[in-house]
């Protein structure tokens, strides 16, 4: 079989590589969207000063898990105040990074509600504008800096949507582990869970081949043994450069194979139960390491360098390292019952996601 990895980003690491934003953008119009806390850390007036009089519009207003109800204001004063602008910046988590990625997707009308439209067809389409994307992480978890993709949930609605198109593809990621210094505890553990379920993904899934499991195995590795001391240790500029580091290799993992099952069943968590996309995708990786197992010889090979030959250790030795960072691996925990847990896994296999899941059609 010959194997196919494809990753377009231009992708710079490394501490302070932030100001390569100046020579990127030179004679550039660009736009910035930034996490709502970075004006208080003296991070928009950085930017500012690397960027001068090129930034022409700056959105700070980012909400987690961009939706729908707070987009359409955001996506229409953009393009109707910054439509000449040439590349956008996301600044931020995941929220801002899929938020710019929303954003950069012009609709021949400006109105968002065309885009949605767009969207809930399920099919590829041509944008009639669009804008280069430099994304720059500041949580090591999400790995939108090296995907096409962005989550668009729509609360009210009870459903999601997936932004994929060539131009959502960010042109540049900058990943500058000094960023990542300030994200409080909580989110140091989601977004390193969500990163670890990025990888464990890329492995049980249909789509895997011999180089997004070198990134998977080598993101594991670091991740099961970084986030765990990380977390007591905030400040470490070491453990958050190689949280990164683990974060980039888990989303270049799945940049080529897609998420998979546990994916599939945290939008249901999220949607109905409000938990965040982290602990959503990462407390049922002990679950799905079980409906894997077993399942494919070659993929069979790849969880055992990981977690060794036998299956129960392999369980108890995610479901400790969950519980080690107080995140809690049963439905029932989350006030699932067995009856909806059953259903939620039984309606996840079926949704795109569930559908890369190696045990999808055994399960
Ligand atoms: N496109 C993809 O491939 C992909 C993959 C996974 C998740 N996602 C999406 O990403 C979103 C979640 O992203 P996330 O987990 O990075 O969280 P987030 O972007 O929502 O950030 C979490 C919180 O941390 C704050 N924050 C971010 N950086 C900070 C910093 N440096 N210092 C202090 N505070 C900071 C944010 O303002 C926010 O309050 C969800 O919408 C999810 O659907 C997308």
């Amino acid at each position: 079989m010959i194997a196919r990895f494809h990753n377009p980003v231009d992708t710079r690491l490394g501490y302070n590589s932030l100001v390569e934003l100046a020579s990127i953008t030179e004679n550039q119009k660009v736009a910035l969207v930034i996490f709502p806390e970075a004006r208080g850390l003296g991070l928009v007036d950085r930017i500012q000063d690397l960027l001068g009089e090129r930034l022409i519009y700056i959105v700070e207003d980012v909400q987690p898990n961009p939706d729908v109800a707070q987009l359409r204001g955001t996506y229409e004063r953009f393009w109707q105040e910054a439509g000449d602008c040439q590349t956008v910046i996301a600044v931020g988590g995941g929220s801002a990074i899929d938020t710019a990625k929303a954003l950069i997707v012009g609709t021949q009308s400006g109105r968002f509600d065309e885009l949605v439209a767009l969207l809930a067809t399920g099919r590829p389409f041509v944008p009639a504008h669009s804008k280069a994307l430099i994304a720059v992480p500041t949580t090591a978890g999400t790995g939108s800096e090296v995907t096409p993709w962005a989550t668009i949930w729509d609360t009210e609605g009870q459903k999601k949507y997936s932004l994929h198109l060539d131009c959502t593809w960010p042109k540049v990621a900058i990943v500058d582990p000094g960023l990542m210094l300030t994200v409080p505890a909580g989110v140091t553990v989601s977004t390193g869970l969500d990163a670890l379920s990025h990888a464990l993904e890329s492995i049980w899934n249909i789509n895997a081949n011999p180089v997004s499991d070198t990134f998977a195995i080598s993101a594991i590795e670091d991740i099961l043994e970084c986030l765990p001391l990380l977390r007591h240790d905030l400040g470490s500029k070491e453990l958050r450069s190689r949280m990164a580091l683990a974060a980039l290799k888990a989303g270049l993992a799945f940049s080529n194979t897609k998420t998979a099952l546990a994916h599939s069943i945290s939008y249901e968590m999220t949607l109905r139960h409000g938990l965040p996309h982290g602990i959503a995708c990462s407390f049922t990786l002990p679950l799905v390491l079980g409906l894997a197992w077993g399942r494919d010889e070659a993929r069979d090979r790849v969880l055992k360098r990981v977690f060794g030959k036998d299956l129960d250790e392999a369980q108890a030795q995610l479901r400790n390292f969950l519980h080690s960072l107080d995140v809690k691996t049963e439905f029932a925990d989350y006030g699932v019952t067995q009856e909806e847990a059953r259903e939620m896994i039984e309606f996840a296999l079926q949704g795109a996601r569930g559908r890369n899941f190696i045990g999808a059609h055994a399960a």
